[in-house]
């Protein structure tokens, strides 16, 4: 093909420079998130190497113990959610039921079937479709019940439910909203999940640190939240506008308890914060731990005491990343908001309008959480024991893991109560301070860099959820199956301490 000739004086000029990361917005270079940060990326490395040469290295797999991602380790989906939304995707199946439902044993089930066609009656037709910005009102509907069962007869309305591409969306809309620049304060819990201080450099916002403490079980300190009130936001002209709480915690695993929450209203109520309630682990409770959510915990107070709680203003996150769905990549979630004036919400509706819609299977799969197969239905039994085994499986992991920190030297460990990490303490040498400073690491990066480098077992430094200064830690989960890594950790750990004493 000939080939088009322009003027040549047209070439003529110095070509400009491409960008460089001085020209870029400082916000985004400023944030980081740990949970994907160097530890992780190393392990990424390390995994293309084994996967081209498997005898390189002292182990034959990389652990992932730095996400909670549970089908990533072989978490098994539930079958009557992947089934209805199988149909779903693909609904000629619907012209196929007699025969799908009446093999032996059936291929689907027919209430999978009954759900997938009330799903698609609500969806209007097909997943492939945009919805409504705040989502399929239909599935609202269905997750305003849930809530108002949760609560034990507190309602909820659907017109307060916004269903977002996963909890991450919520918390996203919320701080973009919220934040109006440095002076804004935003209340964070250290140890954080890393979502929020990245979304806080995002928004050029203030962090306010609270800390959690760690002796009693991570919790929750409220003089210490008033102080720093007063302290480093009133007297510094920044307006304490946000706090967010993570409940169950992650990455501390504990659960708050219904006086921590209500003295968290108090203050709410008091300055006029309002409460992001991240409670995306809600389903993930052990050993008789009981979940109190922010939003009857608040409603109970505004039936008591209405003139002074009834401005509190409350957003609550779900997802169906966690519980025993681990549909992590399915990108559901909502969120609840109580108590915000008219523009507020107009304005989480034209962020919502601008991202068009949430992933419409990642709506229905919060359907299928939040409803599960009820008693009586083909699907009910097998659901039951599904759910029952994902728990059972987490927990005793969880036990494991927890037995192992429990007894080993220069380690302190809180008990598990919730959601799916241990944060264990590590009581670090001098001499591995010492070592972590001629590799330019932070003493918890060394540990967990050495053990990826010696184990295969990849975790996150406390340093990338915030500590308290001058104590190391580190965030495992407790998803990888069988028990062979956690012997080889505790085996690790024994060298790395005679090593440095
Ligand atoms: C506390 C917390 N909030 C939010 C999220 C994000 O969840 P999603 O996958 O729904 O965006 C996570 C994910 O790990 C989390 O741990």
């Amino acid at each position: 093909m000939a080939t088009h000739t322009i003027q040549t004086d047209l070439h003529d000029f110095e070509p400009a420079p491409k960008l460089s990361i001085k020209d870029l917005n400082p916000n985004v270079i400023k944030a980081e998130f740990a949970v994907r940060g160097t530890i992780p990326m190393k392990a990424q490395e390390l995994q293309t190497q084994l996967n081209k040469n498997p005898h390189s290295l002292p182990f034959n797999e990389i652990t992932v113990a730095n996400i909670g991602n549970p089908q990533e380790l072989h978490q098994k989906p539930l079958t009557f959610a992947r089934q209805v939304v199988s149909i779903l995707q693909y609904p000629e199946l619907l012209n196929r039921r007699n025969e799908l439902t009446s093999t032996t044993p059936p291929i689907y089930n027919n209430d999978s079937f009954d759900r997938a066609e009330k799903l698609l009656n609500e969806i209007g037709g097909s997943v492939g479709a945009y919805s409504a910005s705040q989502g399929v009102y239909g599935i609202r509907k269905t997750i305003a019940n849930y809530i108002t069962q949760r609560d034990l007869g507190e309602s909820a309305s659907p017109n307060d439910i916004f269903m977002t591409t996963g909890a991450t969306a919520a918390s996203s809309y919320l701080l973009s909203i919220l934040s109006n620049g440095p002076q804004t304060g935003v209340l964070l819990p250290i140890p954080q999940y890393p979502l929020y201080t990245a979304l806080l450099a995002l928004h050029n916002a203030t962090m306010l640190p609270y800390y959690l403490e760690e002796e009693s079980g991570w919790s929750i300190d409220t003089n210490e939240i008033e102080k720093t009130i007063k302290k480093n936001a009133m007297t510094k002209g920044i307006q304490p506008k946000v706090m967010v709480i993570i409940n169950p915690g992650n990455p501390t695993g504990s659960i708050l308890s219904e006086d921590s929450l209500i003295k968290i209203f108090n203050i709410a109520a008091k300055y006029g914060i309002v409460i992001i309630a991240d409670e995306v682990y809600q389903e993930n409770l052990f050993n008789g731990n009981k979940f109190h959510s922010c939003k009857k915990v608040l409603r109970s107070l505004q039936k008591q005491f209405p003139t002074q709680y009834n401005n509190v203003q409350l957003a609550s996150l779900h997802s169906t990343s966690k519980g025993l769905f681990g549909e992590c990549g399915q990108r559901g979630g909502y969120m609840e908001i109580i108590g915000f004036n008219n523009d507020v919400r107009n304005l989480i509706l034209k962020l919502a309008c601008i991202d068009v819609c949430p992933v419409v299977t990642g709506q229905a799969m919060m359907d299928l959480m939040i409803l599960p197969p009820k008693q009586g239905d083909q699907s009910y039994q097998l659901d039951c024991i599904e759910r029952q085994q994902i728990h059972n499986d987490m927990l005793n992991r969880a036990k494991k893991l927890y037995d192992m920190f429990s007894h080993m030297e220069g380690i302190q460990c809180q008990k598990p109560q919730g959601a799916m990490y241990l944060f264990p303490r590590l009581l670090l040498s001098t001499k591995v301070i010492d070592e972590a400073k001629k590799f330019e690491m932070e003493p918890d990066e060394f540990y967990c860099h050495e053990l990826l480098n010696e184990t295969g077992i990849c975790t996150v430094p406390g340093s990338g959820f915030g500590q308290k200064p001058n104590t190391y830690h580190l965030r495992t989960t407790f998803l990888a199956p069988g028990d062979q890594w956690i012997n080889k950790w505790e085996k690790f750990h024994k060298a790395f301490l005679k090593r440095y004493t």
